[in-house]
């Protein structure tokens, strides 16, 4: 048996899921004329009470697009030190928008307003123009951290004061809303954008969508078309979307009850030295053997069981929707059969 647990991404659309994809009415999304694109955005952005959204093919993409809209040539982005927008996407922030980063590590990667009031240059022609601040809710490289609202909310009237936009990269932003209790809307308030992705425990096989105000979204669609992410038939991977957005939301709270389980199961176990809270679905764990990370994660694999190094001696296993009751049994039997 293989139990894949090395991310959320790894899920295949189910059958109701394709059903619904073979059926969507499709057209030319580069001229806006793909309804099923189009009902998706207005979905999206009802949902979250934002006035557009624009359907992208990636999370690294609507981030990017989001940071190149927001600022200029030689400003500055403050985020987390483990944030995906500077850990994960190939130096983009750089690459794409010419910008620095000013970085904090926070609390598993979650900032308070202390620390980025600390990080905003005042006016001096020495420093780089402090112009956005980008969060991660939830944090992946935090062990599925969530942000506590107030602190949202106290970055808020920072930024407002300061006149530096706010950003969210929401990549699992509905397993945060699960701990947080927040609605979508509610949690949308404090922010200028937001990149919410379908392809991660939602379980669509593709996509991700920006939301913002409308002169924010005409633009980050012009920055679409020039980082080559305008789609034409798009519809028939938008409808996997939608039926994620309207069936795959509540469900996310079974995988958090089994992440919990796997933690509860890991820390019983002599190679496990600790583990992260877990707030979610990803569980990050240390193990004894020093540098050894890499050496279990291949013992575990030749178990059948599939996770990936997060660290010198770090494991990191996420659940999703293609977990069912077998994959655990066969997983907490297998672990116990590991030294
Ligand atoms: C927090 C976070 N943001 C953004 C992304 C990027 O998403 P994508 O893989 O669709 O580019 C990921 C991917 O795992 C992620 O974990």
């Amino acid at each position: 048996m293989i139990v894949d647990l090395r991310s959320d991404t790894v899920t295949r659309p189910s059958k109701e899921m394709l059903d619904y994809m073979m059926s969507a009415p499709t057209g030319d999304d580069v001229f806006s004329e793909d309804p099923t694109v189009n009902q998706l955005q207005h979905y999206a952005a009802e949902l979250f009470g934002m006035e557009d959204a624009l359907y992208c093919s990636s999370g690294t993409q609507t981030n990017q697009i989001a940071i190149n809209v927001h600022t200029q040539p030689g400003d500055e982005v403050i985020c987390s030190s483990l944030s995906h927008i500077y850990l994960y996407e190939g130096g983009g922030v750089a690459l794409n928008s010419l910008c620095s980063m000013a970085m904090i590590e926070g609390d598993r990667g979650r900032l308070n307003a202390a620390q980025v009031k600390n990080m905003i240059n005042p006016d001096d022609i020495h420093r780089p123009i402090s112009r956005l601040v980008s969060l991660e809710d939830t944090v992946n490289k935090g062990g599925g951290a969530v942000y506590d609202f107030d602190e949202i909310k106290k970055i808020k009237s920072l930024t407002s004061q300061h006149g530096l936009g706010l950003h969210c990269d929401g990549a699992r932003l509905f397993n945060a809303l699960h701990v947080n209790g927040l609605t979508p809307a509610q949690y949308a308030e404090p922010f200028d954008s937001i990149s919410i992705c379908l392809s991660k425990g939602l379980g669509a096989p593709v996509g991700s969508i920006l939301l913002g105000k409308k002169d924010f979204i005409i633009k980050a669609r012009r920055r679409r078309k020039s980082f080559g992410g305008g789609m034409r038939q798009a519809g028939i991977i938008a409808a996997a979307g939608l039926y994620a957005l309207q069936n795959n939301v509540e469900r996310l709270k079974e995988d958090h009850k089994n992440a919990k389980i796997i933690a509860s199961e890991l820390i019983n176990l002599s190679w496990v030295k600790s583990i992260m809270p877990v707030d979610t679905n990803i569980v990050i764990f240390s193990i004894h053997k020093e540098n050894g990370a890499a050496e279990y994660v291949e013992k575990l694999k030749s178990k059948g069981i599939l996770c990936f190094p997060f660290g010198p001696d770090k494991i990191r296993m996420v659940t999703h929707l293609d977990l069912v009751d077998d994959h655990f049994q066969y997983l907490f039997e297998s672990l116990k059969t590991i030294s």
